[in-house]
């Protein structure tokens, strides 16, 4: 999978993007990035990216030239004019996504669904904002990472790009999965443990020491169906639950005390 991020920040990806699952994934071939500065697609001698807010008000707005012509030349697409048709959706297959509070939320769902696409394109907006013909005539999407304003849209796009990698084939190695990670069954995960199996007088649960596989599958998604139920409750709406999940969770609210032994992990 390709990401191409449209920035005037490059700089800001060094770091995030070159260190543990991101970079084996870049170096396995898994996902490959391309850091476009927009600046080097402004004119002029200052290679200007943002100009004053028609009507006024304070701030400084992106100007559309510069972020135009960026993805058109690298996605290689034909400029398009007011004059022209709107494409069909379906001949531009590359997602563009611009990244702003005003976009449609980000959550695992937009993360399975963006993984699908061989390549997609990132646009960092920042200032006050991005000229509204950015997103009307070049955009094909526009996501938020959440209910706050960033400085821009680059630590977003990280966000995405990280989220999205792991879960390609391959991303996580053979024996780690993505299958089970929050959000991904609609549950929150359960808790781990590791050695030692005592810790300062705290102890790791005697099921998950027990080797008894199918006791231990069965407590990981009890403790899935409590965390979720007790810190967001939301989610049980709309996640996938069996008859066994929902006579637990019945369970749990006529016997608060069982909540309790199972918050300790009992
Ligand atoms: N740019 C500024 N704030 C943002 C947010 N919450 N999500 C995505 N891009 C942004």
């Amino acid at each position: 999978m390709h990401f191409d991020i449209f920035t005037l920040f490059p700089a800001m990806f060094a770091g995030p993007l070159d260190d543990s699952i991101v970079m084996r994934a870049r170096e396995a071939g898994i996902i490959s990035l391309a850091l476009h500065n927009i600046r080097d697609y402004a004119e002029g001698k200052h290679a200007i990216t943002d100009d004053y807010p028609y009507g006024g008000g304070g701030g400084m707005v992106m100007k559309p030239e510069p972020i135009f012509r960026a993805v058109e030349s690298v996605l290689a697409l034909a400029p398009r004019w007011a004059d022209q048709p709107a494409a069909a959706p379906a001949s531009q297959p590359i997602p563009i996504i611009l990244l702003t509070p005003q976009g449609r939320r980000f959550d695992q769902s937009v993360a399975l669904e963006l993984a699908d696409h061989p390549r997609i394109a990132l646009i960092c907006g920042r200032y006050e904002g991005v000229d509204e013909r950015v997103r009307r005539h070049l955009c094909t999407d526009q996501i938020s990472i959440g209910d706050f304003v960033l400085s821009g849209g680059e630590l977003a796009a990280m966000l995405i790009v990280d989220a999205v990698t792991r879960l390609l084939p391959g991303a996580l190695g053979a024996e780690q999965g993505a299958a089970d990670d929050s959000h991904a069954t609609g549950l929150l995960e359960y808790p781990h443990y590791t050695r030692p199996p005592d810790f300062r007088g705290w102890g790791a649960p005697e099921i998950l020491l027990s080797g008894h596989h199918a006791n231990v599958q069965r407590w990981r998604r009890q403790q899935a169906l409590l965390r979720t139920a007790q810190r967001r409750p939301d989610m049980l709406e709309t996640a996938w639950l069996t008859d066994a999940d929902l006579a637990f969770l019945a369970r749990l609210e006529q016997e608060p005390e069982l909540a309790e032994r199972y918050q300790a992990g009992l």
